[in-house]
């Protein structure tokens, strides 16, 4: 049959299945194309390029990607942006045989246009709903602009700051995580996929990633089972649980295995355990890449190895088309695994609607209005001052006055725009973020005197810039001094070894402080950096991370009171790299630190104290917070009742404020050692001055419950601490429970 005649016949069929008879199910309509497939066109479903090429000048690369496209040899495509750039693309697979659309991805990972802040901000925020509306946006911006698939959210859990993954990812704790990443996938997904302002979220990276050994990027990751499953796979099944789309898998070996050649991963846990009918895309290259892992022999043994594992989808490693079909010929590979792989990938393909309409994400006139509406920059003004963290206030310096008669405003980071977008950004414009400089002079009375001074660069060691800027603080009531990392010092590809503040900056800020006026510092990175001096010295710090396209504005409100910061450290910040791997929820060990003046054979260093320089948990507000009251609804518990914890909140200070009040528990005595402390609960709270609430948590057996030695999901009888803080390290009320029942 010619070309046309079969993709007439193919659409005959589905319309004959949709209107008349037994309306078909999507698991039909997926067999009905499946079975007219070649198993070259099979094959083709599970290829994915990026595309960067087609949206560029005549080249072979592009001719050659086009024809393949309309050959139905390619399932997706990656970094094709916009109405027309897509429909274009599209409409080449529509010249295939079967005219299968094609599926188009990109890393829209804090906001598409409108740039939010980097996820590790946003996760300081704490607060679920601005996570999923900063999604919600970054969807419908990309929606509108042909992208059905975001690869996006980052969920890996890290506990490494070298790793400069930090930044697009959590934090350090699962519970928190579990919760952001379900906010992430209801966020880009929305109630149902196949509506034009939500995309197909992606999981990633599937799994343990954020675990590499030193902190350095793509490096190994060796850990217990009982490790990976209670602190790296929780996000991944919140991310199950949420619905979403699909998964991508991890650059890291595990144990010695990569993920992308990890059946265990792959297919015991996810598709087998958690019953995950969504489908894994191997990232960049991957595939490929279990060569130089020494994984495999030659890209043969890698799709072989891959396809077996349970990797669906091929990104880039080009493994899949070079050798797949031959595989299968060969009876290496059985064509069952390739039809799993391609119902998986169809599947999706007909929840987007896009065998309906092929087209129905590319348009230009949606786009003109999603990329231009005003909201989306408010809400992200909104997440950004909700994610500034307050670590530092002395003598209430903050908030400062909008009549101040100067303010001296110095830094790299001052006048910056393209830094405070962070890294992955797909199609910002720059021009329109606001600098802190901006932010600072839009907020102040006409009569203050702005003195702007960069001072030095971020990271240089020249100092010719001191000179103005001691001068600029001198003609100065106060000081703002914006330092930090550049964008590109955090994100993939990242890792450092030295946590500080780079180039002169802390030198530039040791001549500010001699001038004997107050310094206010503002930190802008993607991660938690070292700063001693800074911590000692400065009248109050102010950590941005990289806030984005509002980032200026939010700063602003947050320093003149507009906004009365409420965000909350979701990652441990050390005293020194030497402390790494540093987090709350650790063990007691056989001989805990008691008194830090005392810790002669101890588990401690003779060099520093245990302690971090900021805690997991810990905030500031410009008001204070009185907890009291705890009370437990009982003192004991079987393991079917639960137990309610109150206790009252107040705000005993002049601003309305907001908290983050967290829920710890410590198992006392367990079959496998428990941590010091674990989050199981928080809640953020809005009070005005003087106003009390009363607070409740339920303790149930879910809660009580760990991965004991034989990776069960249990509870086991005996006393549990529970901990009521403002901060893992500000713990301000205390209760015991005991869990009643025959220890097993
Ligand atoms: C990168 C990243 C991954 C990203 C992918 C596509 O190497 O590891 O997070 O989604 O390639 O750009």
């Amino acid at each position: 049959m010619t070309k046309r005649l079969i993709g007439f016949s193919v659409f005959i069929l589905l319309v004959a299945h949709t209107s008349f008879g037994q309306r078909k199910t999507i698991t039909q309509k997926v067999d009905s194309v499946l079975r007219l497939m070649t198993l070259e066109e099979k094959v083709g479903q599970l290829n994915q390029y990026s595309g960067r090429d087609l949206t560029g000048p005549a080249s072979t690369k592009k001719t050659n990607m086009l024809d393949e496209i309309s050959k139905g040899l390619v399932g997706s495509v990656l970094n094709v942006k916009g109405a027309k750039e897509t429909r274009d693309v599209q409409n080449e697979a529509m010249q295939s045989r079967l005219k299968i659309p094609l599926l188009f991805s990109l890393d829209v990972i804090h906001g598409y246009k409108t740039v939010f802040p980097v996820p590790l901000a946003e996760a300081a925020s704490w607060d679920m709903e601005a996570i999923e509306a900063s999604a919600h946006i970054a969807a419908k911006e990309a929606a509108a602009s042909g992208i059905h698939w975001t690869f996006a959210p980052m969920v890996d859990i890290a506990r490494d700051p070298r790793w400069g993954r930090v930044m697009e990812g959590a934090g350090e704790d699962p519970y928190l995580g579990s919760l952001i990443a379900r906010a992430r996938v209801k966020g880009f997904q929305g109630t149902k996929l196949g509506r034009t302002d939500a995309v197909m979220a992606c999981a990633k990276h599937f799994a343990a990633y954020g675990g590499a050994i030193a902190g350095r990027d793509y490096n190994a990751v060796d850990l217990s089972d009982q490790q990976l499953w209670e602190t790296y796979l929780p996000p991944f099944k919140a991310a199950v649980d949420a619905g979403a789309a699909t998964f991508m898998n991890s650059f890291n070996t595990l144990n010695g295995i990569p993920a992308t050649g990890n059946a265990y991963l792959q297919r015991d846990i996810l598709k087998g355990k958690w019953k995950y009918t969504g489908f894994i895309v191997s990232d960049w290259g991957s595939i490929g890449e279990m060569i130089p892992h020494g994984y495999a022999k030659d890209d043969a043994d890698a799709a072989q190895k891959a396809i077996i594992a349970g990797s669906d989808m091929d990104m880039e490693s080009r493994a899949y088309k070079s050798s797949l079909a031959k595989l299968v010929k060969e009876t290496k590979v059985s064509i069952a695994l390739v039809d799993d792989a391609v119902k998986r990938i169809l599947y999706k393909k007909f929840e987007l609607g896009l065998f309906d309409d092929p087209y129905k994400f590319s348009d230009v006139a949606r786009e003109q209005q999603a990329l231009n509406d005003p909201q989306h920059k408010l809400i992200a003004r909104g997440v950004a001052q909700k994610s500034i963290v307050l670590l530092k206030n002395e003598a209430s310096i903050l908030p400062l006055q909008k009549t101040l008669r100067s303010i001296a405003v110095i830094g790299p980071l001052a006048a910056s725009k393209r830094d405070l977008e962070g890294g992955w950004i797909v199609k910002s414009d720059t021009t329109q973020v606001v600098s802190l400089l901006e932010g600072i002079k839009s907020k102040v009375s006409n009569q203050t005197v702005v003195n702007y001074i960069r001072g030095c660069d971020a990271n240089s060691s020249s100092t010719e810039g001191f000179a103005d800027a001691i001068n600029a603080a001198n003609n100065s009531d106060v000081v703002v001094l914006a330092i930090g990392e550049t964008w590109d010092m955090s994100g993939e590809a990242k890792s450092r070894t030295d946590l500080t503040i780079p180039g002169e900056q802390v030198a530039l800020f040791t001549a500010l402080k001699a001038t004997g006026k107050p310094v206010v510092v503002v930190i802008m990175a993607g991660r938690p950096l070292i700063f001693p001096i800074v911590s000692d010295s400065a009248a109050a710090i102010l950590y941005a991370w990289f806030a984005g396209t509002e980032g200026g504005t939010a700063i602003a409100n947050v320093l003149f009171g507009d906004y009365n910061p409420s965000g909350k450290l979701p990652i441990t910040f050390p005293r020194s790299v030497g402390q790494i791997p540093i987090y709350y929820s650790s063990y007691n060990t056989g001989r805990p630190v008691t008194n830090e003046k005392n810790v002669v054979y101890k588990s401690a260093y003779i060099d520093a104290p245990n302690t971090p320089r900021y805690s997991f948990g810990f905030g500031l507000s410009y008001t204070t917070f009185l907890y009291s009251e705890i009370k437990a609804s009982a003192n004991k518990m079987a393991a079917n009742d639960k137990v309610i914890i109150s206790f009252t909140l107040t705000n005993t200070g002049k601003y309305a404020g907001e908290e983050v009040v967290q829920l710890y528990l410590h198992d006392l005595v367990a079959s496998v050692v428990r941590p010091v402390k674990e989050l199981k609960g928080f809640k953020k709270i809005l009070l005005q001055p003087g106003e009390s609430i009363k607070v409740s948590f339920e303790i149930n057996k879910e809660i009580l419950s760990f991965y004991n030695s034989r990776l069960q999901w249990a509870a086991e009888p005996g006393d549990f601490d529970i901990m009521i803080g403002a901060a893992s390290n500000d713990i301000r009320l205390k209760t015991k429970i005991e869990l009643v029942g025959t220890k097993k």
